[in-house]
This record gives structure tokens, sequence and C-alpha cells, in this order.
């Protein structure tokens, strides 16, 4: 049983568009990011930058630093919180949780069980889902399948990164990219509401050299010798993986509209993955979207890889740029390489 109020009642999308299944809503979102603000200005001080490069070859200007002793698994629960606040959810309801993250607070046990601790959600199942910074919509649509199976009820879906914690500070290519933050969304059968269309997915291995951090895994373990060689940073090709990102998102982003029978000026709001303005930039111009269509807070937040949609989009319900019933287009793109995208009726 959900504690949520009722809410306006929206026409099934799935019946609208030509699919019948087991409806699963997105009945709340949240997110969270740490107080602490890095300029790009204060950047200049620690490598070979400016506030003119970095603001015009990639749009950021500030990102979220988490605080000490504050980590990923915190960033998830103040994010699901905050989530299960709006949505009325008890941490008792939650019977799944995921955490998408490429840096979850260690090896194992999983970020999804220090989250499942620090919310109190004591009946929830919990695991991490690593697919870089497509792990949100990948996320997604894992727990929509638990829902659409009738497994579970309620899942709650994570986004999180401290990704501070695995940037090379010396490495003015990287460093200037990234931040901290999280976004959570709650998952739960609800007929006749909004919800997930359509999700696609994708990946490709033989690109996996492009954006890795090659340390700290079976293949090679930490020691002196790696820490010392910078294994344990983040590393990436920016240039292939601009191409590819492009590339990706707009291929991804057409299937999900074909599968709808829908098209770009039906799009409300397309909130892709926020890597690069110019990145998003060609995505929009490629896929036909019209000025403003596009979501973007990266200069405020930087690339927070799996938290980035969930923020985005948290943004966009709370500011009002969408409003229930509207179509919503997620793009993604990651390490792996993966990407993926989703359209839902918000
Ligand atoms: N400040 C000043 N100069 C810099 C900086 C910096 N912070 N970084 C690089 N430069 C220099 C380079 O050294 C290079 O100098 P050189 O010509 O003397 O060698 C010059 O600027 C141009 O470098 P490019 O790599 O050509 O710059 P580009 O325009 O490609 O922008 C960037 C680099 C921002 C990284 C871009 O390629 C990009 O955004 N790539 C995609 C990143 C992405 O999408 N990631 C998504 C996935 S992230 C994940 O999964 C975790």
């Amino acid at each position: 049983m959900s504690a949520t109020p009722p809410e306006k009642t929206l026409t099934n999308p799935r019946a609208k568009h030509g699919f019948i299944a087991r409806t699963c809503s997105i009945a709340a979102v949240g997110a969270y990011v740490p107080e602490r603000v890095l300029t790009n200005a204060e950047l200049e001080r620690v490598v070979d930058t400016s506030d003119e490069w970095i603001t015009s070859r990639t749009g950021i200007k500030e990102r979220r630093v988490a605080a000490v002793g504050e980590h990923t698994s915190d960033l998830a629960a103040a994010a699901a919180l905050r989530a299960m606040e709006r949505g009325g959810i008890k941490p008792e309801q939650i019977d799944l949780i995921i955490v998408a993250t490429i840096t979850p607070d260690m090896p194992f046990p999983a970020t999804a069980c220090l989250v499942q601790q620090k919310i109190g959600a004591r009946n929830a199942a919990a695991f991490d889902l690593e697919a870089a910074c497509s792990g949100f919509i990948f996320a997604l649509e894992v727990g929509q399948q638990f829902i659409m199976s009738r497994t579970y009820d309620t899942v709650l879906v994570i986004g999180a990164e401290k990704l501070t914690s695995i940037i090379d500070w010396k490495d003015r290519n990287t460093c200037v990219l990234f931040g901290d933050g999280a976004g959570a969304a709650i998952l739960q059968n609800r007929p006749n509401t909004h919800g997930l269309l359509t999700v696609c997915m994708g990946a490709d291995g033989s690109k996996a050299n492009l954006l890795s951090m090659p340390g700290g895994g079976s293949r090679c373990p930490a020691t002196a010798e790696s820490v010392g060689s910078r294994l344990h940073y983040l590393r990436m090709d920016g240039k292939e993986t601009f191409k590819n990102a492009v590339q990706a998102m707009c291929q991804a982003g057409r299937e999900v509209m074909r599968r709808c029978n829908i098209d770009i000026s039906q799009i409300e709001c397309i909130i892709p993955h926020q890597a690069n303005q110019r990145i998003l930039d060609a995505v929009g111009e490629r896929l036909g979207a019209q000025p403003g269509q596009v979501f973007m807070n990266l200069d405020r937040f930087g690339n927070t890889s799996a938290a980035s949609v969930a923020i985005a989009l948290d943004e966009a319900v709370e500011t009002g740029r969408i409003e229930r019933g509207d179509l919503v287009l997620l793009l993604v793109f990651g390490a792996g390489l993966t990407w993926g995208a989703a359209v839902i009726e918000w």
C-alpha cells in the first residue's frame, strides 16, 4: 500500500503509445549535492588551466566536492530521503535499493547495503550497478523490470558519485570536469499514472580503454608501484569519448522515440548526461531540438557521472521545467562504453 497522496489521473502511457504491461511509475525524485563549491578560479590555482578554457571548452563554471568524511553512501542516502519525503514513502515500504555508481564507498560490500542501513529500509534487498555515467538509466530499467515482473512494488533507484575521490588533481584534462552528488527516484506500480515508456541500453567493450580507472581491481591490485604510477585515478581520451558520446546518445534517443512513435517536437524536455555543453549542443542539434529544449545544469555541477541525469531530473521537476504528463527524453553515455535512452511521461 502506498502512503502517497492521490495524484492527477493520467492516461496510461503504455496504452497510449501501444504498450500493454504492468505500469512502472516514478513516484518521486530527490537529489543531494555537497555544500562545498569548487570554482574554476580555484582550479586555476591547482593546475595549469583558466576559467576561460574550462567555460568555453566544457560549459562548466563550478562543481561540488564532498566534505571530509562524506562518502558516496551519505550522498546517496540524503538524495533517497528527499525522494522518500516527497513521495510519502516509509523506509519499510522499500523492497529493493539499486545504487548506480563507479565510486562505491569500497569494493565491497555494496554501497546500496550501506544506504539501506542509513535510511532504515530494513525490508529491502540491495545491490550496486556499475555502468559509469549511464548507470542511472540502466538502474531505472533494472528497477522497472522487478516491478513489471511483480517481484517488487517499490524500488529505490539511486545514482551517486564521489568522483573527486578518483580524480587526478595533477591532470588538467580530467580534473576540471567532474563533481560529486546524488539523485534518487522511487519506482512503484501505479496504474494509470506517469511512468517509464521505454528504455534502451547499449555497450561496446572494445572501447573500454577510452575511459577507465586501471588500478584497484583484480587486474591491477593496489601496490605501492600502482599507486605511484597514478593508476588509481580516472583516465580519459577526451576527444574520442566526445565523438562516441554524441553518436551514441543521438542513436539511442532516436531509437526510443521510434519505439514510442513520437518525434522530438512532442518531447517537452531532453535531459542528457551532463558531460560537456558542446556535446549537449551537438546532440540537441542533431536530434532537431529547439533552443531551450535541452536541460543543462552542468555549469553548476560539472559531470557527476551516474548522478548527473538524476540530479538534473530532480531540478527539472522542482523548478517546474517539467510537469506531470510531459514527455521527457533521458540520454546517457559513459565508460564501458555504455549508453542508453529513456522516454518517460512525467
Ligand atoms: N585547461 C587548459 N588547457 C587544457 C585543459 C585545461 N583544463 N585540458 C586540456 N587542455 C589542453 C590540452 O592539453 C590540449 O593542448 P595541446 O593542444 O597543447 O595538446 C588542448 O587543451 C586541447 O585539448 P583537447 O583534448 O583537444 O580538448 P577538447 O576540446 O577535446 O576538450 C574535453 C577536452 C573537455 C575533455 C572534451 O574532449 C570532452 O568533454 N570529452 C568528453 C568527456 C565525456 O563525455 N565524458 C563522458 C563520460 S564520463 C564517465 O563515464 C565517467
